[in-house]
């Protein structure tokens, strides 16, 4: 499997390769979703029905990015990233343990914690200081008269955000590697299909058989922190 040193591998992450980190998935046992209604949080009408409720959403997940660390599988990915020639790292993962672990050019493509969005100019801008993080709405810096600013989320019902880029990076990569994903929320979860209609080999790291099992070529169910390691050093070595 060496081979890959000399392919163009694009990475899917989901919330499972943070897990180990101690940030909670979305879908599995006191996960996210279970714990918070998905309409209450994490839409568009959440946001204007009750504004308080989701800003206390983020802003407690936004906190918990000064408390967790990346983890094995996150340096793994970094030293993938150092071994091949065409590297590209898609995550659906909000947070910023990919950045912390040595990956660059993360493509979010479901937002990002560390940033907020102005509501009116849709510019987001680096909101991290402790003053940053309490309960409080924060105003832009962008418009002369400062405006509220939102999570700089993608919520359900939302386009994901760079999808020109990352289709064009799937479409033409020879690896399509999807690391802690369930397979459930779309555009995501078809990526895999268009890497398969482009010839790409599948393969997925994850904890358990997820909903889309069937779209890979091959199969490692474990943690990623467990797994990927000895996986990217059998693909950079052997
Ligand atoms: N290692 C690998 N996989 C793991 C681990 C681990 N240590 N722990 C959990 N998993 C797996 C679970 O088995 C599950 O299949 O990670 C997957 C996480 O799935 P979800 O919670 O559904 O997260 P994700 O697929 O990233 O969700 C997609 O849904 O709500 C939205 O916007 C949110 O980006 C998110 C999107």
């Amino acid at each position: 499997m060496a081979i890959m040193i000399g392919s163009s591998i694009v990475i899917l992450t989901g919330a499972g390769i943070s897990a180990e980190s101690g940030i909670n998935t979305f879908r599995d046992n006191n996960g996210l979703w279970e714990n918070h209604r998905i309409e209450d949080v994490a839409t568009p009408t959440a946001w204007i029905d009750n504004p308080e409720l989701v800003w206390k959403f983020y802003q407690t997940r936004r906190k918990q990015l000064l408390e967790v660390k990346p983890n094995q599988a996150h340096i793994a990915l970094s030293k993938l990233e150092e071994g091949v020639n065409e590297f590209t790292l898609i995550t659906q993962n909000v947070d910023d343990l990919h950045e912390r672990g040595g990956s660059s050019n993360v493509i979010h493509m479901h937002g990002r914690l560390r940033t907020l969005r102005c509501e009116v100019s849709q510019k987001h801008e680096e909101r991290m200081e402790e003053d940053d993080l309490g309960d409080d709405f924060l105003f832009c810096t962008c418009c002369t008269e400062p405006n509220r600013l939102r999570p700089d989320i993608v919520w359900f019902g939302e386009m994901p955000m760079h999808l020109e880029e990352i289709y064009e990076a799937v479409e033409k990569c020879d690896f399509f590697i999807v690391i802690g994903s369930s397979g459930h929320v779309y555009p995501a979860a078809g990526l895999v299909n268009v890497a398969r209609s482009c010839s790409a080999k599948t393969i997925l790291i994850n904890f358990e058989s997820p909903a889309n099992a069937f779209a890979f070529d091959e199969i490692h169910l474990g943690k990623a922190g467990e797994v990927l390691p000895d996986l990217v050093n059998s693909w950079l070595n052997e």
